[in-house]
Protein backbone atom coordinates (compact mmCIF):
# COMPACT_ATOMS: atom_id res chain seq x y z
CA UNK A 1 0.00 0.00 0.00
CA UNK A 2 2.56 2.29 0.95
CA UNK A 3 4.32 2.09 -2.27
CA UNK A 4 1.99 4.21 -3.68
CA UNK A 5 2.69 7.16 -1.62
CA UNK A 6 4.17 10.19 -2.96
CA UNK A 7 8.44 10.66 -2.25
CA UNK A 8 9.25 11.83 1.23
CA UNK A 9 11.93 12.44 3.63
CA UNK A 10 13.54 8.78 4.83
CA UNK A 11 14.95 8.69 8.63
CA UNK A 12 12.54 7.98 11.95
CA UNK A 13 9.56 9.44 12.26
CA UNK A 14 10.36 11.74 15.44
CA UNK A 15 13.25 13.53 13.16
CA UNK A 16 10.30 14.53 10.71
CA UNK A 17 7.78 15.78 13.33
CA UNK A 18 10.68 17.70 15.13
CA UNK A 19 11.25 19.50 12.06
CA UNK A 20 7.61 19.92 11.42
CA UNK A 21 6.72 21.21 15.05
CA UNK A 22 9.67 23.58 15.31
CA UNK A 23 9.92 25.21 11.48
CA UNK A 24 7.22 24.53 9.74
CA UNK A 25 7.48 27.10 7.05
CA UNK A 26 11.48 26.38 5.89
CA UNK A 27 11.43 22.65 7.23
CA UNK A 28 8.38 22.37 4.63
CA UNK A 29 9.79 24.50 1.74
CA UNK A 30 12.81 22.21 1.80
CA UNK A 31 11.10 19.38 1.15
CA UNK A 32 9.00 20.96 -1.84
CA UNK A 33 12.55 21.72 -3.10
CA UNK A 34 13.42 18.32 -2.95
CA UNK A 35 10.50 16.16 -3.94
CA UNK A 36 8.10 18.78 -5.45
CA UNK A 37 4.77 19.93 -4.70
CA UNK A 38 3.24 16.71 -3.19
CA UNK A 39 5.11 14.59 -0.97
CA UNK A 40 4.68 12.13 2.18
CA UNK A 41 5.45 13.04 5.28
CA UNK A 42 5.55 10.74 8.73
CA UNK A 43 4.84 11.74 11.52
CA UNK A 44 5.16 10.63 15.18
CA UNK A 45 1.39 9.12 16.44
CA UNK A 46 -0.58 10.03 13.03
CA UNK A 47 -1.55 8.80 9.63
CA UNK A 48 1.17 9.48 7.27
CA UNK A 49 0.47 13.34 6.01
CA UNK A 50 0.41 13.32 2.34
CA UNK A 51 1.33 17.62 1.39
CA UNK A 52 -0.17 19.35 -1.37
CA UNK A 53 0.45 22.24 -2.72
CA UNK A 54 -0.37 22.74 -5.93
CA UNK A 55 -3.81 24.59 -6.87
CA UNK A 56 -5.22 21.35 -8.76
CA UNK A 57 -4.23 19.51 -5.97
CA UNK A 58 -6.25 21.02 -3.31
CA UNK A 59 -9.01 21.99 -5.67
CA UNK A 60 -9.38 18.16 -6.04
CA UNK A 61 -9.36 18.33 -2.10
CA UNK A 62 -11.77 20.79 -1.10
CA UNK A 63 -14.28 19.97 -3.79
CA UNK A 64 -14.20 16.01 -2.89
CA UNK A 65 -16.47 13.79 -1.15
CA UNK A 66 -16.76 14.77 2.66
CA UNK A 67 -17.80 11.02 3.30
CA UNK A 68 -14.18 10.20 2.22
CA UNK A 69 -12.39 13.19 3.41
CA UNK A 70 -12.66 13.14 7.03
CA UNK A 71 -11.72 16.56 9.04
CA UNK A 72 -13.80 16.14 12.45
CA UNK A 73 -11.79 12.87 12.97
CA UNK A 74 -8.20 14.43 13.75
CA UNK A 75 -9.52 16.71 16.99
CA UNK A 76 -10.74 14.32 19.01
CA UNK A 77 -8.58 14.80 21.69
CA UNK A 78 -10.46 18.01 21.95
CA UNK A 79 -13.82 16.67 22.86
CA UNK A 80 -13.94 16.37 26.20
CA UNK A 81 -13.26 20.76 26.22
CA UNK A 82 -15.34 21.25 23.21
CA UNK A 83 -18.26 18.72 23.85
CA UNK A 84 -19.16 15.90 21.26
CA UNK A 85 -21.29 17.91 19.17
CA UNK A 86 -18.67 20.74 18.40
CA UNK A 87 -18.90 21.38 14.23
CA UNK A 88 -14.84 20.68 14.76
CA UNK A 89 -15.13 17.44 15.57
CA UNK A 90 -17.93 16.23 13.43
CA UNK A 91 -17.75 14.55 10.19
CA UNK A 92 -20.52 13.14 6.75
CA UNK A 93 -23.78 14.29 7.71
CA UNK A 94 -23.86 15.03 11.39
CA UNK A 95 -21.35 17.76 10.02
CA UNK A 96 -23.24 19.27 7.19
CA UNK A 97 -26.71 19.23 9.50
CA UNK A 98 -25.29 21.27 12.26
CA UNK A 99 -22.48 23.36 9.87
CA UNK A 100 -26.30 24.29 8.30
CA UNK A 101 -27.70 25.25 11.19
CA UNK A 102 -24.91 27.32 12.49
CA UNK A 103 -24.75 29.00 8.60
CA UNK A 104 -27.12 32.00 8.83
CA UNK A 105 -25.35 33.47 11.54
CA UNK A 106 -22.28 34.15 9.91
CA UNK A 107 -23.85 35.19 6.65
CA UNK A 108 -21.89 38.35 5.80
CA UNK A 109 -24.36 40.83 5.66
CA UNK A 110 -24.75 40.03 9.57
CA UNK A 111 -21.34 41.52 9.87
CA UNK A 112 -22.59 44.69 9.75
CA UNK A 113 -24.46 44.69 13.20
CA UNK A 114 -20.98 44.30 14.86
CA UNK A 115 -19.53 47.13 13.54
CA UNK A 116 -20.17 49.70 15.98
CA UNK A 117 -19.42 47.49 18.55
CA UNK A 118 -16.12 45.96 17.26
CA UNK A 119 -15.08 49.84 16.44
CA UNK A 120 -15.50 51.10 20.11
CA UNK A 121 -14.11 48.21 21.19
CA UNK A 122 -10.90 48.85 19.36
CA UNK A 123 -10.79 52.69 19.75
CA UNK A 124 -11.08 52.07 23.47
CA UNK A 125 -8.07 49.69 23.31
CA UNK A 126 -5.73 52.39 21.16
CA UNK A 127 -6.65 55.17 23.46
CA UNK A 128 -5.10 52.81 26.42
CA UNK A 129 -1.66 51.94 24.26
CA UNK A 130 1.12 54.22 25.51
CA UNK A 131 3.36 56.51 23.28
CA UNK A 132 6.35 53.66 23.66
CA UNK A 133 7.28 50.43 23.08
CA UNK A 134 4.63 47.63 23.25
CA UNK A 135 3.81 44.03 22.01
CA UNK A 136 0.46 43.90 20.47
CA UNK A 137 -0.11 40.40 20.64
CA UNK A 138 -1.69 40.27 24.34
CA UNK A 139 -3.37 43.33 23.20
CA UNK A 140 -4.90 42.06 20.67
CA UNK A 141 -5.86 38.94 22.60
CA UNK A 142 -7.78 40.91 25.13
CA UNK A 143 -9.70 42.73 22.26
CA UNK A 144 -10.43 39.85 20.58
CA UNK A 145 -11.74 37.76 23.38
CA UNK A 146 -14.05 41.02 24.03
CA UNK A 147 -15.00 41.27 20.70
CA UNK A 148 -16.03 37.02 20.58
CA UNK A 149 -17.53 37.39 24.14
CA UNK A 150 -20.09 40.01 23.14
CA UNK A 151 -20.57 38.90 19.31
CA UNK A 152 -20.56 35.31 20.41
CA UNK A 153 -22.81 35.87 23.47
CA UNK A 154 -23.79 38.77 23.71
CA UNK A 155 -22.94 39.72 27.00
CA UNK A 156 -20.95 41.50 29.75
CA UNK A 157 -19.85 39.19 32.34
CA UNK A 158 -16.66 39.23 33.99
CA UNK A 159 -17.15 35.76 35.94
CA UNK A 160 -17.90 33.98 32.58
CA UNK A 161 -14.71 35.89 30.84
CA UNK A 162 -12.65 34.75 33.71
CA UNK A 163 -13.75 30.85 32.75
CA UNK A 164 -13.37 31.28 29.36
CA UNK A 165 -10.42 32.45 29.25
CA UNK A 166 -8.91 30.00 31.28
CA UNK A 167 -10.61 27.23 29.34
CA UNK A 168 -9.24 29.54 25.82
CA UNK A 169 -5.68 28.87 28.16
CA UNK A 170 -5.70 25.11 27.30
CA UNK A 171 -5.97 25.14 23.76
CA UNK A 172 -3.10 27.72 23.25
CA UNK A 173 -0.66 27.24 25.89
CA UNK A 174 2.03 25.26 24.26
CA UNK A 175 3.59 23.69 27.76
CA UNK A 176 -0.55 22.74 28.43
CA UNK A 177 -0.93 21.61 24.94
CA UNK A 178 1.93 19.26 25.26
CA UNK A 179 0.62 17.78 29.00
CA UNK A 180 -2.34 17.08 27.09
CA UNK A 181 -0.45 15.22 24.31
CA UNK A 182 1.45 13.11 26.53
CA UNK A 183 -1.32 12.33 28.90
CA UNK A 184 -3.38 11.48 26.27
CA UNK A 185 -7.51 11.79 26.03
CA UNK A 186 -8.21 8.92 28.53
CA UNK A 187 -6.26 11.10 31.49
CA UNK A 188 -6.90 14.60 30.00
CA UNK A 189 -10.95 14.25 29.97
CA UNK A 190 -11.73 14.56 33.75
CA UNK A 191 -8.90 17.46 33.56
CA UNK A 192 -10.75 19.15 30.72
CA UNK A 193 -13.87 18.36 32.59
CA UNK A 194 -12.98 20.46 35.54
CA UNK A 195 -12.97 23.71 33.13
CA UNK A 196 -15.50 22.92 31.28
CA UNK A 197 -17.63 23.11 33.63
CA UNK A 198 -18.22 26.56 35.04
CA UNK A 199 -18.59 27.60 32.03
CA UNK A 200 -21.52 25.41 31.17
CA UNK A 201 -22.95 26.21 34.79
CA UNK A 202 -22.87 29.99 33.63
CA UNK A 203 -23.92 29.28 30.02
CA UNK A 204 -27.17 27.23 30.89
CA UNK A 205 -28.14 29.99 33.09
CA UNK A 206 -27.39 32.75 30.04
CA UNK A 207 -29.56 30.09 27.25
CA UNK A 208 -32.09 30.05 30.32
CA UNK A 209 -32.68 33.50 30.72
CA UNK A 210 -31.79 34.57 26.82
CA UNK A 211 -35.22 31.72 26.11
CA UNK A 212 -37.29 34.44 27.99
CA UNK A 213 -35.84 37.37 26.33
CA UNK A 214 -38.57 39.76 24.98
CA UNK A 215 -36.58 40.75 22.28
CA UNK A 216 -34.55 37.73 21.43
CA UNK A 217 -36.08 37.65 17.25
CA UNK A 218 -34.22 41.35 17.65
CA UNK A 219 -30.67 40.62 19.11
CA UNK A 220 -27.98 40.29 16.81
CA UNK A 221 -26.13 38.39 18.85
CA UNK A 222 -24.60 34.76 17.39
CA UNK A 223 -26.18 32.97 21.11
CA UNK A 224 -29.72 34.41 20.11
CA UNK A 225 -29.58 34.02 16.42
CA UNK A 226 -28.77 30.16 16.65
CA UNK A 227 -31.67 29.65 19.95
CA UNK A 228 -34.49 31.62 17.93
CA UNK A 229 -33.91 29.54 14.44
CA UNK A 230 -31.51 26.64 14.34
CA UNK A 231 -33.80 24.34 16.74
CA UNK A 232 -30.64 23.63 18.93
CA UNK A 233 -31.11 22.31 21.76
CA UNK A 234 -29.41 23.41 25.18
CA UNK A 235 -26.01 21.17 25.51
CA UNK A 236 -25.91 21.28 21.74
CA UNK A 237 -25.31 25.14 22.12
CA UNK A 238 -22.78 24.97 24.85
CA UNK A 239 -20.58 23.10 22.62
CA UNK A 240 -20.97 25.47 19.83
CA UNK A 241 -20.36 28.73 21.20
CA UNK A 242 -17.90 27.24 23.25
CA UNK A 243 -16.25 25.74 19.80
CA UNK A 244 -16.54 29.57 18.08
CA UNK A 245 -14.55 30.69 20.89
CA UNK A 246 -12.01 28.45 20.99
CA UNK A 247 -11.65 28.35 16.70
CA UNK A 248 -12.24 32.42 16.58
CA UNK A 249 -10.01 34.08 19.38
CA UNK A 250 -7.01 33.16 19.27
CA UNK A 251 -6.42 32.67 15.51
CA UNK A 252 -8.22 36.67 14.87
CA UNK A 253 -5.55 37.84 17.87
CA UNK A 254 -2.79 36.09 15.85
CA UNK A 255 -3.64 37.40 12.35
CA UNK A 256 -4.41 41.31 13.75
CA UNK A 257 -0.63 41.18 15.41
CA UNK A 258 0.99 40.12 11.80
CA UNK A 259 -0.60 42.66 10.25
CA UNK A 260 0.82 45.59 12.02
CA UNK A 261 4.33 43.34 12.46
CA UNK A 262 4.56 43.79 8.98
CA UNK A 263 2.68 47.35 8.88
CA UNK A 264 5.17 48.77 11.21
CA UNK A 265 8.30 47.38 8.59
CA UNK A 266 6.63 48.47 5.62
CA UNK A 267 6.00 52.36 5.85
CA UNK A 268 4.39 53.10 2.66
CA UNK A 269 2.10 50.65 3.09
CA UNK A 270 1.20 51.93 6.96
CA UNK A 271 0.40 55.66 5.21
CA UNK A 272 -1.83 54.28 2.62
CA UNK A 273 -3.46 52.54 4.78
CA UNK A 274 -3.97 56.13 6.98
CA UNK A 275 -5.63 57.44 3.90
CA UNK A 276 -8.60 55.74 4.52
CA UNK A 277 -8.48 53.56 1.15
CA UNK A 278 -10.58 50.89 1.90
CA UNK A 279 -9.79 48.62 -0.89
CA UNK A 280 -6.24 48.93 0.30
CA UNK A 281 -7.30 48.05 3.79
CA UNK A 282 -8.61 44.86 2.58
CA UNK A 283 -5.94 44.16 0.07
CA UNK A 284 -3.49 44.28 3.98
CA UNK A 285 -5.73 41.79 5.44
CA UNK A 286 -5.72 39.68 2.44
CA UNK A 287 -1.93 40.02 2.00
CA UNK A 288 -1.37 39.45 5.85
CA UNK A 289 -2.83 36.41 5.59
CA UNK A 290 -1.35 35.26 2.85
CA UNK A 291 2.16 36.02 4.07
CA UNK A 292 1.26 35.19 7.53
CA UNK A 293 -0.92 32.30 7.65
CA UNK A 294 -1.78 31.76 11.01
CA UNK A 295 -2.81 28.18 10.86
CA UNK A 296 0.01 25.99 8.16
CA UNK A 297 -2.19 22.96 7.14
CA UNK A 298 -5.32 21.63 7.08
CA UNK A 299 -6.00 18.05 7.39
CA UNK A 300 -8.04 15.25 5.82
CA UNK A 301 -8.15 11.83 7.04
CA UNK A 302 -9.25 9.65 3.95
CA UNK A 303 -12.09 7.14 4.53
CA UNK A 304 -11.87 5.29 1.26
CA UNK A 305 -8.89 5.08 -1.53
CA UNK A 306 -8.80 8.44 -3.40
CA UNK A 307 -6.79 9.90 -6.74
CA UNK A 308 -5.16 13.05 -5.18
CA UNK A 309 -2.11 14.90 -7.52
CA UNK A 310 -1.71 12.20 -9.69
CA UNK A 311 -1.32 9.39 -6.97
CA UNK A 312 -3.67 6.39 -5.66
CA UNK A 313 -3.90 6.95 -2.22
CA UNK A 314 -4.73 4.36 0.24
CA UNK A 315 -7.27 5.32 2.93
CA UNK A 316 -6.12 5.37 6.49
CA UNK A 317 -3.56 8.42 5.04
CA UNK A 318 -4.04 12.08 5.23
CA UNK A 319 -4.24 14.02 2.80
CA UNK A 320 -3.16 18.19 3.75
CA UNK A 321 -3.31 20.88 1.67
CA UNK A 322 -0.27 23.61 2.81
CA UNK A 323 -0.98 26.83 3.07
CA UNK A 324 2.40 27.88 3.77
CA UNK A 325 3.42 26.10 0.23
CA UNK A 326 0.69 27.42 -1.53
CA UNK A 327 0.84 30.95 -0.13
CA UNK A 328 4.79 30.92 -1.32
CA UNK A 329 4.17 29.57 -4.74
CA UNK A 330 6.46 32.44 -7.50
CA UNK A 331 3.70 30.89 -10.18
CA UNK A 332 0.85 32.21 -8.26
CA UNK A 333 2.61 35.17 -6.34
CA UNK A 334 5.84 37.00 -7.91
CA UNK A 335 7.78 37.55 -5.37
CA UNK A 336 6.20 35.73 -2.94
CA UNK A 337 8.37 36.49 -0.16
CA UNK A 338 7.68 40.10 -0.22
CA UNK A 339 4.47 41.88 1.83
CA UNK A 340 2.94 43.96 -1.53
CA UNK A 341 -0.72 44.40 -0.83
CA UNK A 342 -0.65 45.87 -4.12
CA UNK A 343 -0.94 42.45 -5.55
CA UNK A 344 -4.75 41.89 -4.46
CA UNK A 345 -5.85 45.16 -6.42
CA UNK A 346 -4.43 43.97 -9.13
CA UNK A 347 -5.48 40.14 -8.96
CA UNK A 348 -8.73 39.20 -6.91
CA UNK A 349 -7.42 35.91 -4.09
CA UNK A 350 -8.30 32.16 -5.63
CA UNK A 351 -10.40 30.23 -4.00
CA UNK A 352 -7.86 27.36 -4.65
CA UNK A 353 -4.99 29.56 -3.99
CA UNK A 354 -5.14 31.92 -0.94
CA UNK A 355 -6.30 29.18 1.13
CA UNK A 356 -5.75 30.89 4.94
CA UNK A 357 -9.43 29.64 5.97
CA UNK A 358 -9.04 26.15 4.88
CA UNK A 359 -11.66 25.28 2.06
CA UNK A 360 -15.25 23.30 0.71
CA UNK A 361 -17.39 22.43 2.93
CA UNK A 362 -15.20 22.78 6.08
CA UNK A 363 -14.05 26.10 4.82
CA UNK A 364 -13.70 28.23 8.31
CA UNK A 365 -17.28 28.95 9.58
CA UNK A 366 -16.14 32.45 11.00
CA UNK A 367 -14.23 33.91 8.00
CA UNK A 368 -16.34 36.56 6.95
CA UNK A 369 -16.19 37.60 10.95
CA UNK A 370 -12.41 37.23 11.40
CA UNK A 371 -11.89 39.44 7.99
CA UNK A 372 -14.90 42.22 9.07
CA UNK A 373 -13.16 42.77 12.68
CA UNK A 374 -9.34 42.56 10.95
CA UNK A 375 -10.67 45.49 9.07
CA UNK A 376 -12.70 47.00 11.94
CA UNK A 377 -9.54 46.78 14.28
CA UNK A 378 -7.10 48.10 11.55
CA UNK A 379 -9.61 51.00 10.60
CA UNK A 380 -9.64 51.69 14.12
CA UNK A 381 -5.62 51.50 14.94
CA UNK A 382 -4.66 53.75 11.79
CA UNK A 383 -7.37 56.34 13.21
CA UNK A 384 -5.81 56.60 16.10
CA UNK A 385 -1.96 56.05 16.00
CA UNK A 386 0.07 58.68 13.94
CA UNK A 387 3.45 56.46 13.62
CA UNK A 388 4.15 53.00 13.95
CA UNK A 389 7.43 51.59 13.93
CA UNK A 390 9.42 48.27 14.48
CA UNK A 391 11.28 47.90 18.16
CA UNK A 392 14.18 46.73 15.83
CA UNK A 393 14.95 46.83 11.90
CA UNK A 394 14.48 42.48 11.30
CA UNK A 395 10.75 40.85 11.00
CA UNK A 396 9.99 38.56 13.75
CA UNK A 397 10.73 34.86 13.54
CA UNK A 398 7.55 32.79 12.87
CA UNK A 399 6.84 30.31 15.98
CA UNK A 400 4.24 27.98 16.51
CA UNK A 401 2.87 28.42 19.40
CA UNK A 402 0.37 25.27 20.06
CA UNK A 403 -1.76 24.95 16.48
CA UNK A 404 -0.89 28.41 15.69
CA UNK A 405 1.87 30.64 13.60
CA UNK A 406 2.63 33.79 15.90
CA UNK A 407 5.51 36.60 15.76
CA UNK A 408 8.49 35.44 18.49
CA UNK A 409 8.65 38.71 20.18
CA UNK A 410 4.95 39.43 20.50
CA UNK A 411 5.03 41.98 17.45
CA UNK A 412 6.86 44.27 19.49
CA UNK A 413 6.24 48.07 18.21
CA UNK A 414 6.21 51.75 18.91
CA UNK A 415 3.57 53.67 18.53
CA UNK A 416 2.88 57.57 18.83
CA UNK A 417 -1.00 58.01 19.37
CA UNK A 418 -2.47 60.97 18.09
CA UNK A 419 -3.99 63.31 20.87
CA UNK A 420 -6.71 65.00 19.33
CA UNK A 421 -9.55 65.24 21.53
CA UNK A 422 -11.80 63.48 19.01
CA UNK A 423 -9.13 59.94 19.75
CA UNK A 424 -9.51 59.90 23.13
CA UNK A 425 -11.33 57.00 24.79
CA UNK A 426 -15.03 57.04 24.81
CA UNK A 427 -16.43 54.78 27.24
CA UNK A 428 -17.52 51.10 26.00
CA UNK A 429 -20.83 51.02 26.37
CA UNK A 430 -22.76 48.21 28.85
CA UNK A 431 -25.79 45.88 28.02
CA UNK A 432 -25.02 43.39 25.41
C1 LIG B 1 -7.98 35.09 11.11
C2 LIG B 1 -8.77 34.32 11.82
C3 LIG B 1 -9.09 32.87 11.52
C4 LIG B 1 -8.36 31.95 10.81
C5 LIG B 1 -7.01 32.14 10.13
C6 LIG B 1 -9.14 30.71 10.80
C7 LIG B 1 -8.74 29.56 10.15
C8 LIG B 1 -9.49 28.39 10.12
C9 LIG B 1 -9.10 27.19 9.43
C10 LIG B 1 -7.81 27.01 8.63
C11 LIG B 1 -10.08 26.27 9.63
C12 LIG B 1 -10.11 24.82 9.08
C13 LIG B 1 -10.68 24.85 7.68
C14 LIG B 1 -10.55 23.56 6.91
O1 LIG B 1 -10.34 22.50 7.50
O2 LIG B 1 -10.67 23.61 5.67
C15 LIG B 1 -11.11 26.89 10.43
C16 LIG B 1 -12.29 26.26 10.83
C17 LIG B 1 -13.23 26.84 11.63
N1 LIG B 1 -13.23 28.13 12.11
FE1 LIG B 1 -11.83 29.56 11.74
N2 LIG B 1 -10.29 30.90 11.52
C18 LIG B 1 -10.32 32.21 11.96
C19 LIG B 1 -11.33 32.82 12.69
C20 LIG B 1 -12.49 32.21 13.09
C21 LIG B 1 -13.58 32.87 13.81
C22 LIG B 1 -13.59 34.35 14.19
C23 LIG B 1 -14.52 31.92 14.07
C24 LIG B 1 -15.85 32.04 14.78
C25 LIG B 1 -16.34 33.10 15.31
C26 LIG B 1 -14.06 30.67 13.49
C27 LIG B 1 -14.75 29.48 13.53
C28 LIG B 1 -14.37 28.32 12.87
C29 LIG B 1 -15.15 27.08 12.89
C30 LIG B 1 -16.46 26.85 13.62
C31 LIG B 1 -14.44 26.17 12.09
C32 LIG B 1 -14.87 24.70 11.79
C33 LIG B 1 -15.63 24.63 10.48
C34 LIG B 1 -16.08 23.24 10.11
O3 LIG B 1 -15.46 22.28 10.57
O4 LIG B 1 -17.04 23.11 9.33
N3 LIG B 1 -12.82 30.89 12.91
N4 LIG B 1 -10.74 28.19 10.71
Amino acid sequence: MSATLPPGPKGPRALHTLGWVTRPGPYAARLRRRFGDTFTLRIANEADWVMVSHPDAVRQVFTGDPSVLHAGEGNAVLKPLLGPRSVLLLDGADHMSERKAMLPAFHGERMQAYGDLIAQIARHEVASWPAEELAIRPRMQALTLEVIMRAVFGVRDERLRRHVASLLDWTTDPARLLLVILAGPQRVGPLFQRVRTPVDDLLTREIARRREAPDLEERDDILSMLLAHSGMDDATLRDELITLLVAGHETTATALAWALERLARHPTAWERLRSGDEDYLDAVVKETLRLRPVIPIVLRLLKAPMEVAGYELPAGVAVAPNILLMHTRADVYPEPRAFRPERFLEQPAGTYTWIPFGGGVRRCLGASFALFEMKAVLREIAAGIETLRPDRAGSERVTRRAVTLVPARGARVIVAPRTAPARRAQPVPTGR
